[in-house]
């Protein structure tokens, strides 16, 4: 199962892509987090302190195209069965979970990542899963990576959306151009929840109910401050992570 999460900047993608990621793996699931952020921080969410060692895919352009052969008459490349060793080069494992960064930290601009985006549409496209595996796909804020049909692969999104007016008119954004990509399945997840009229409010704007409701949590707000991993924090009583797994295998 192919996963992506999307929203406004700041929803919680990355908050709550690492509580189904800890749930998954609890579940004894096979997880990879693929970090597609350009200013990437799952991994400080998930607590790995040697951020440096992971090597960002975008280093892996050049021997994917060295290690993959050119398909004759066409600008496309095959995967060879060899890329999927080489991804192990590019990963680290942490408690039990994979992640992956698609680039480096980027400051100021750097123009387009055309090339990390056709290695991961190229990853996601061709990465054959047996029943165990999970990946988990974290992405920028926005909508243009949808546009570029990097998440092309992918079998389920979900749209993080707080009670605010711009976060539901984002997320509707995001919906309507998934379903132009044709992702087979798409939910919205709502987050920073403090009481039912905030349900409502979401519920009403996006004409829909999202799938699960997380809690503004004190619990969370303090371990982002304390830099302690999200998977550390004890389980709240609506336990709004496994919810989200079993809604999602419904
Ligand atoms: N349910 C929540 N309760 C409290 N704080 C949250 C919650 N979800 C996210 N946050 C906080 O909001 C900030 C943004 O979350 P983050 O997951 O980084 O957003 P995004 O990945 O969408 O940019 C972080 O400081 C995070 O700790
Ligand atoms: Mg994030």
């Amino acid at each position: 199962m192919k996963i992506a999460i999307s929203g406004k900047g700041g929803v919680g993608k990355t908050t709550i892509m690492a509580l189904l990621a800890n749930e998954y793996n609890k579940a004894g699931k096979d997880v990879l987090i693929i970090d597609a952020d350009p200013s990437p921080h799952m991994a400080e969410t998930l607590g790995v302190r040697n951020i440096e060692k992971i090597k960002p895919i975008a280093e892996m352009t050049k021997l994917l195209v060295e290690r993959s052969g050119k398909v004759e008459g066409s600008p496309f490349y095959n995967m060879n069965p060899q890329v999927n060793d080489l991804l192990h080069d590019f990963m680290i494992s942490h408690e039990g979970i994979k992640l992956m960064v698609l680039g480096a930290i980027q400051t100021g601009d750097k123009g387009c990542a055309c090339p990390e985006n056709n290695v991961l549409r190229r990853m996601l496209t061709k990465l054959l899963l047996s029943p165990e595996q999970v990946v988990l796909l974290d992405m920028e804020a926005g909508v243009e990576h949808l546009g570029r049909g990097t998440i092309a692969g992918i079998d389920q999104l979900l749209i993080v959306v707080i009670p605010s007016r711009s976060s539901i008119r984002t997320a509707l954004k995001i919906k309507k151009l998934a379903e132009d990509v044709k992702i087979p399945r798409i939910d919205f997840v709502g987050n920073l929840i403090k009481d039912a009229s905030d349900r409502e409010f979401l519920s009403e704007g996006l004409g829909t109910t999202p799938i699960v409701f997380f809690t503004d949590s004190q619990a969370i707000r303090k371990a982002e401050r304390a830099e302690t991993p999200l998977t550390h924090i004890p389980v709240p009583a609506e336990d709004a992570p496994h919810l989200l797994m079993e809604a999602l295998s419904r």
